[in-house]
């Protein structure tokens, strides 16, 4: 429950008053703390105690999202927080409920999201982030970039967001997975087809010519309150035709890529979990019980998950499905060494199928370095790299961010260098060795790195 709040006076200002009632709220409600309030509300626990502090008066999203989490009603407690600021006429629009949560009558409202995990941790100081990015009060808002390694969990941030603000979007929420569609140019364009047909633009006047379709798109998303979430984003021309700002309209995307070219977008980056937060959602799949009664062991298949949510998840479901073994067990022989490929599998999920196209569809130099650093060096610098390879250092860059861009790899500063996560080496040294296996049947090339990189005499080919 963290530590005990400062009294406030409440008969000193309208703004203790108003924390004093935020405060009686939260009691109300059972004393939630506030990292658990912060994981219904999506604000971080300092910014919600802050909010009942006495010392300033929240922002209105802010107050709202409070009063929420505690079972407040949102209209009541806009209203309190109107008399707190002195005024009571709306003078500004309204971000959370101040807009007519009603669609138009007789207008489609596509709800195209999937759904998100159920048990889902962390990503607060993220959600943040992602918010402010919303709420610019005058100006427009801003489209967000999701960006982060394989299985790191961007699609389940993004739905996490995308659903909890749902509401504010009565005119409907649009989906696509970008990863689906074909490689070419009509991609970003069938996709917006198919969104304004689901905005009752009828299939037989969706324009043909791009210019008049992107137009028509940005016009009705500037009219409408409509969220859309593009999943799986390749590379900046599969998104950028379908990029708007709008007051109304809430574009998220998620992408391996950092999309560097985009202009005009705000991105998140998520890395991997905390220690705390991965025991968290081990808690979540395992049970406490047997998380606590074996903690130590809990956290020894956390650090070989690499804290990376899709292997969590995975080693989590896994080891729900054997309710009798005892967590030490299981710990010692991932130190044992197992084959991370066939013991990171479940049902139809498995962090190698999320990996190795990742993996098969780099250039050769950028495998080349996957490999260096799967081999034991796990980490490395581009001039060390331009050294090894006798290659210049831009070259060694760009094979660098290759391996960013395609969720293989991330980049740390102080000092800059590139690492590499311990699961994903043992996927791609795995990977080396059976691909060298079957090119040495037949080819007599029985150097792994040699054979999987594709090196012949005259240097690399793809
Ligand atoms: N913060 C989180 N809390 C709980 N589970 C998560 C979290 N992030 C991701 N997951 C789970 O991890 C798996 C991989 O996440 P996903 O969003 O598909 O990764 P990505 O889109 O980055 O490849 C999914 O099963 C997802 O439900
Ligand atoms: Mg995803």
């Amino acid at each position: 429950m963290g530590r005990r709040e400062k009294p406030i006076d409440v008969q000193s200002s309208p703004v203790a008053a108003f924390a004093g009632d935020l405060r009686k709220l939260r009691a109300a409600a059972g004393n939630p703390s506030y990292r658990q309030l912060a994981s219904v509300a999506l604000y971080s626990p300092s910014v919600l105690s802050d909010a009942a502090g006495g010392h300033r008066l929240p922002t209105l999203p802010v107050a709202i999202a409070f009063a929420r989490a505690c079972g407040g009603d949102p209209h009541e407690w806009e209203r309190r927080w109107r008399e707190a600021r002195g005024d009571s006429t709306p003078t500004e629009p309204l971000p959370i409920v101040a807009v007519d949560d009603q669609a138009e009558p007789g207008q489609p409202r596509p709800a195209q999201l999937p759904i998100g995990p159920h048990d889902f941790v962390g990503r607060l100081a993220e959600f943040d982030g992602a918010r402010a990015a919303m709420s610019g009060i005058a100006e427009s808002r801003v489209p967000v970039v999701v960006r982060g390694p394989v299985g790191v969990g961007k699609t389940a941030f993004a739905l996490r967001f995308t659903h909890q603000l749902a509401e504010q979007f009565p005119d409907g929420q649009l989906f696509a997975d970008m990863a689906a569609r074909r490689a070419d140019e009509a991609a970003p364009l069938e996709v917006m087809a198919g969104f304004l047909h689901a905005l009752g633009v009828p299939p037989d006047q969706v324009p043909e010519d791009d210019m008049h379709r992107i137009g028509l798109y940005r016009s009705m998303l500037a009219e409408r309150r409509v969220m859309v979430l593009l999943d799986n984003v390749r590379d900046e021309p599969q998104v950028r035709p379908l990029l708007a700002r709008s007051l109304n309209s809430q574009i998220v995307v998620t992408s391996r890529s950092r999309l560097l070219g985009l202009d005009g977008v705000r991105r998140i980056s998520l890395g991997p979990l905390s220690r705390v937060e991965s025991l968290d959602l081990l808690r979540l799949l395992i049970g406490s019980d047997r998380v606590r009664a074996e903690h130590a062991a809990g956290l020894r298949i956390a650090e070989f998950c690499g804290h990376l949510p899709l292997a969590l998840t995975i080693a989590g479901r896994k080891i729900s499905a054997q309710p009798g073994r005892r967590l030490s067990e299981i710990a010692g022989r991932l130190a044992e060494g197992v084959n991370v490929a066939n013991w990171l599998r479940i049902g139809d999920i498995s962090l190698a199928d999320a990996v190795l196209p990742a993996y098969l569809s780099r250039p050769p130099l950028a495998k080349h370095v996957l490999h260096m650093l799967a081999g034991g060096a796990d980490e490395v610098t581009p001039a060390a790299l331009a050294r090894a390879l006798h290659i210049s250092i831009e070259s060694a860059e760009y094979a660098m961010d290759s391996l960013i861009d395609g969720g293989l790899l991330h980049r740390v500063s102080e000092p800059d260098r590139y690492l590499m996560s311990p699961l994903i080496g043992q996927l791609v040294a795995q990977e080396a060795d059976r691909f060298a296996l079957r090119r040495g049947q037949d080819q007599h090339d029985t150097d792994p790195v040699r054979a999987a990189i594709g090196f012949t005499e005259g240097g690399f080919v793809r």
